[in-house]
């Protein structure tokens, strides 16, 4: 059973951190998903060239699906992030949650008594560790959206999908390049859409820099940068009755793999600016890390320096720095660093022709003809006003009220949710679920071979070269 004061200073925590992420485990995971984990061990440094599947699909690029007037929604894993989001979700127009699954009984039930709190009637609870599969099979569901740990990602979405059912999936979508794969081939085979939660594009200032790259502020685009680093060690170690995530599953994560295992805050909301998929692709990357330090200092002052946590061994590398060359010959580099003692950082620099902008440590905007200065802050407030998010402007303040990552949480649902009402294509689509989730795995290849350049495959299958980039959408 959950410690309800445990998980709740760690909610806090999050909150207080921003992004808060996920943790793998120093004990071997347990339940019927081990094997998922094992698996993606195993398969990680065996693929080097990874290839398309040959046969031809329709395509799911631009894919609009009939509108659904009220989009009745399934929770699949409800730890942290998921009860969450059934928080935030009600608080959307047009959504009924039907359904609730996760193993841990009292999550279950706290996150329907959030629920019933509303006013709202119950949902349906499932405990099972494979019933996620019961609920992607009900015929009451338009929605599954999965909180659950990274291996669970993909096996949810495909099987949802494959239900008739749109799945909305936390991040990453997927941990390898099949997983990739099986995300693009079940959403062309199945036409549904399939949307990786992330919600770091919505954040205001990722917003208006989208805004101001649409209107020319920067110029031609050349280099962008972004990051994930978030000193979660304590978190990683933290035992799942204490605080910690469920069978401490990242802490295995980082024993197993190196390179960049969480890419996508810092990778999602540059791409999208960059119009990657859409205009532009991934090409090629190297990947380096650094020796991995801080687990094991981490490890031998909680555990004693003689300990099995201190003297294990931690493949994953302090920090990792990945670029990206695209086919326009632009290029993005993205960090991973979850084991330095380091504030909170996602980067967010874009760097162009006319300008730059950057986000942390502080936001700042350089434009010609004096790009050698950051602008001064009414310059800067006056830019950030004329370009604010039309998304923001509408229902920013709302957001901030609702939370969830300062507001970026709630207007990630809100627009999701709206797209759906309205039969709309969504703003992030299976192919950026898998270009951005693939630096996972192709990261690790390259690491582990010395930096040689690796390919990124076209999950697109050609469709890059005619899509448009994400417009500016108003909401009605
Ligand atoms: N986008 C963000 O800002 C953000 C923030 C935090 C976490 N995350 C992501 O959210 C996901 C969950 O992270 P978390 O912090 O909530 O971790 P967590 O361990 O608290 O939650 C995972 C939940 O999944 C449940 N679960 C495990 N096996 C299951 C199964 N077979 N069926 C159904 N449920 C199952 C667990 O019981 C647990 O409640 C991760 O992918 C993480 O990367 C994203």
């Amino acid at each position: 059973m959950e410690n309800k004061s445990n998980r709740k200073s760690r909610r806090d925590f999050l909150k207080l951190t921003a992004i808060g992420t996920a943790a793998a485990s120093l004990a071997p995971l347990s339940g019927s998903f081990a094997m998922n984990a094992e698996e993606h061990s195993d398969v990680l440094p065996s693929v080097v060239s990874p290839q398309p599947p040959k046969e031809k699909r329709k395509s799911a690029m631009g894919l609009s699906c009939e509108p659904i007037e009220t989009v009745r929604i399934a929770v699949i894993g409800v730890g942290m992030r998921g009860s969450d989001a059934v928080r935030r979700l009600l608080q959307v127009e047009g959504v009924k949650i039907l359904a609730l699954c996760d193993p841990v009984l009292q999550l279950v039930k706290e996150s329907n008594k959030t629920i019933t709190d509303a006013g709202l009637p119950a949902a349906a609870e499932y405990t099972g560790d494979t019933d996620w599969q019961k609920v992607c099979e009900r015929n009451d569901i338009d929605l599954v959206y999965s909180c659950t740990p990274w291996y669970l990602h993909t096996p949810i979405a495909v099987y949802a999908m494959k239900c008739g059912k749109h799945i909305a999936t936390e991040v990453p979508a997927a941990m390898t390049l099949d997983e990739c794969w099986q995300l693009v081939n079940t959403a062309e085979e199945t036409q549904r859409h399939c949307m990786m939660l992330e919600n770091c594009c919505y954040d205001f200032f990722e917003m208006a820099t989208l805004n101001m790259a649409r209107n020319d502020v920067f110029g031609e685009i050349l280099h962008a940068e972004g990051a994930y680093i978030h000193d979660l060690r304590w978190l990683k170690f933290a035992e799942e009755n204490k605080g910690g995530y469920y069978h401490q599953w990242r802490l295995e994560y980082s024993r197993k793999h190196n390179g960049s295992l969480y890419p996508t805050h810092g990778l999602g909301p540059i791409a999208q600016i960059m119009g990657i998929n859409r205009g532009d692709r991934f090409d090629y990357l190297t990947s380096m890390s650094t020796k991995q330090a801080g687990m094991s200092l981490y490890a031998a002052a909680k555990y004693g320096a003689g300990s099995p946590e201190a003297l294990q061994e931690y493949k994953l590398g302090d920090m990792n720095t990945t670029l990206i060359h695209t086919v326009k010959g632009h290029t993005l580099m993205i960090q991973h660093d979850t084991t330095s003692p380091r504030p909170y950082n996602r980067i967010h620099l874009i760097s162009g022709t006319k300008g730059m902008a950057v986000k942390y440590p502080e936001q700042n905007i350089a434009l010609e003809p004096s790009a050698h200065e950051f602008l001064k802050k009414e310059d800067f407030d006056a830019l950030m006003q004329k370009y604010e998010h039309p998304l923001s402007k509408q229902i920013g303040e709302k957001a901030r009220k609702v939370g969830g990552h300062g507001g970026m949480d709630f207007i990630m649902d809100y627009r999701l949710i709206y797209c759906l009402r309205k039969g709309l294509p969504l703003d992030q689509d299976v192919y950026d679920a898998a270009a951005w989730s693939s630096i996972v795995q192709l990261s690790e290849i390259s690491v582990n071979k010395k930096s040689r350049s690796i390919e990124v495959p076209d999950f697109t299958r050609g469709a890059w070269v005619n899509a448009q980039p994400w417009p500016i959408v108003t909401i009605e």
